[in-house]
């Protein structure tokens, strides 16, 4: 029997896809897309503690500068809690008439990353703003991976209080990101960068209410 003559890559885009085939790495990919930012969810259906425990346990083995580990993790998950840490979050700059999620549909789990201070009160080291963001996609990952599916939003737009709504001394560590975590309960997809409406690469949401989030393609930025 013949082999079937793979179809000659027309752009970088189906090299990329046919690469993905060739070493199996399909499930990722289709977790990397599913991956979206969320910021709707179903608040009847509560992230459970050791779940988000769990995730903090993920994030804690994820690589750091000099392994250096000066990453903190603080868990939310009750709903008086996650309540208080809801108040200080600025969600979607971008959905300018939107002011963040009503009752019902608010996150039900938060997990903020804080950098100790070498010195209290002065900043932590720089590195740990990279060693922040791969731990945050490390849960993101963990937690879309999940049956049933949790989604997150990660946060860096938040007031100077949230470190006091959690109760965490805000001498002793910097509050770099919060993670805000549910069951979503709106869809995401990736469009085209030319795909809003009204010009800009800024997310929106169509008549369904159907979140886009436009991307550059591969093309766009290899360099
Ligand atoms: C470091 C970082 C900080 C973010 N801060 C906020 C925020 O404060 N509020 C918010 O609603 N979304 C925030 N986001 C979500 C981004 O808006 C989102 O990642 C972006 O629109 C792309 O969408 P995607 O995550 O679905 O690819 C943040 C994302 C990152 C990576």
């Amino acid at each position: 029997m013949n082999e079937a003559v793979p179809e000659a890559p027309s752009s970088v885009e189906s090299m990329a896809k046919q690469g993905c085939e060739k070493l199996g790495l399909e499930a990722f990919d289709a977790l990397v897309r599913r991956a979206r930012t969320c910021r709707r969810f179903d608040e009847s259906m509560r992230v459970p503690r050791e779940f988000l425990l769990e995730l903090a346990e993920l994030a804690h083995l994820a690589p750091c500068g000099a392994n250096a580990q000066r990453l903190r993790f603080h868990v939310v998950s009750g709903a008086e809690d996650c309540a208080r840490v809801f108040d200080e979050l600025a969600w979607a700059g971008a959905l300018k008439d939107w002011p963040g999620p009503d009752e019902g549909e608010r996150p039900t789990g938060y997990i903020a990353i804080l950098a100790e201070r070498a010195v209290p009160g002065k900043p932590a080291a720089p590195i740990t703003d990279v060693d922040t963001g791969i731990a945050a996609q490390t849960m993101m990952f963990a937690a879309r991976s999940a049956t049933p599916e949790v989604a997150a939003c990660m946060f860096k737009a938040f007031t100077s209080h949230a470190i006091d709504a959690m109760g965490l001394d805000n001498d002793k560590y910097e509050l770099k990101l919060i993670m805000a975590f549910g069951v979503p309960a709106e869809t995401q997809v990736i469009d085209a960068i030319d795909s809003n409406p009204d010009g800009s690469i800024n997310y929106w949401r169509d008549e369904a209410q159907v979140h886009h989030v436009p991307k550059r393609s591969l093309a766009d930025v290899l360099v």
